[in-house]
């Protein structure tokens, strides 16, 4: 039932918690923290009671350190993937060119941007959607966000002058889409998620193309699901 206006915070928590939500109280908080009128709160509450990412909700996600801005429609970025963010910086902490391909949001971009001063970043995605949010993510540390297939959305300048390549890829097999929580498969592209029938037809092309934009000594980085062997 929508949330009626005007109500108290309680009534944030009550409509989350009767949505299924487990942690309503810190969600309600976020959600009041971030809505500036009672109207865009309800509107909030109703998105997150029908399964939308509280992220995509938000309009927002916290990424290593960073508010990073999020459309509905496009990857949530996940906590974990600040790992790969932490091994890019210890493996090359003098990059002054970074490429984050497959970005999304543009999280991992924005995070390499913030903590190399002055570095060259450039971000590109297949999604429009993605596109325009990492444009915004990266615009404050300069950086520039570019749409196409992999490496096709890449200016040609960046041949041979990459130092760090990030891409966190699709890598679901896609018989294991079905398996996700209903949050990613509902609220999340399927190119985003979908790897193909081993999980490793992007990845396989994000290799093959690496050393042709790779700098020398610059290193690819990425991330993938390992499945427990039966
Ligand atoms: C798992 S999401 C990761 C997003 C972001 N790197 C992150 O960690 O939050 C994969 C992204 O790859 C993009 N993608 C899928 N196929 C692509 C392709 N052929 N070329 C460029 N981007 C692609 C999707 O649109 C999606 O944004």
């Amino acid at each position: 039932m929508p949330l009626p206006v005007p109500f108290s915070p309680s009534a944030v928590v009550s409509a989350l918690r009767a949505a299924g939500c487990v942690f309503a109280e810190d969600e309600a908080e976020l959600i009041l923290a971030t809505a500036r009128t009672p109207e865009e709160t309800a509107g909030m509450v109703d998105r997150r009671a029908v399964g939308l990412p509280l992220e995509q909700v938000l309009g927002w996600a916290e990424f290593h350190g960073l508010r990073v801005t999020l459309e509905p429609g496009v990857f949530v970025p996940r906590r974990r993937t600040e790992f790969l963010v932490d091994q890019a910086l210890a493996a090359a902490p003098d990059a002054t060119v970074v490429v984050d391909l497959c970005c999304g949001s543009g999280a991992l971009g924005a995070a390499l941007a913030a903590a190399l001063d002055g570095a060259e970043v450039h971000a590109a995605d297949i999604d429009p959607a993605a596109v325009r949010c990492a444009h915004r993510n990266l615009a404050a540390f300069g950086g520039r966000a570019h749409q196409g297939d992999l490496y096709d959305a890449l200016p040609a300048g960046l041949r041979g002058r990459v130092g760090v390549l990030t891409a966190n890829v699709p890598y679901v097999p896609t018989a294991e889409v079905a398996l996700l929580p209903a949050e990613a498969r509902e609220h999340e592209p399927l190119a985003a998620l979908d790897g193909g029938a081993d999980g490793l037809d992007v990845l396989r092309r994000v290799a093959a193309g690496a050393p042709g934009w790779l700098a020398p000594g610059g290193c690819l980085l990425t991330v993938i699901g390992v499945r427990p062997r039966a």
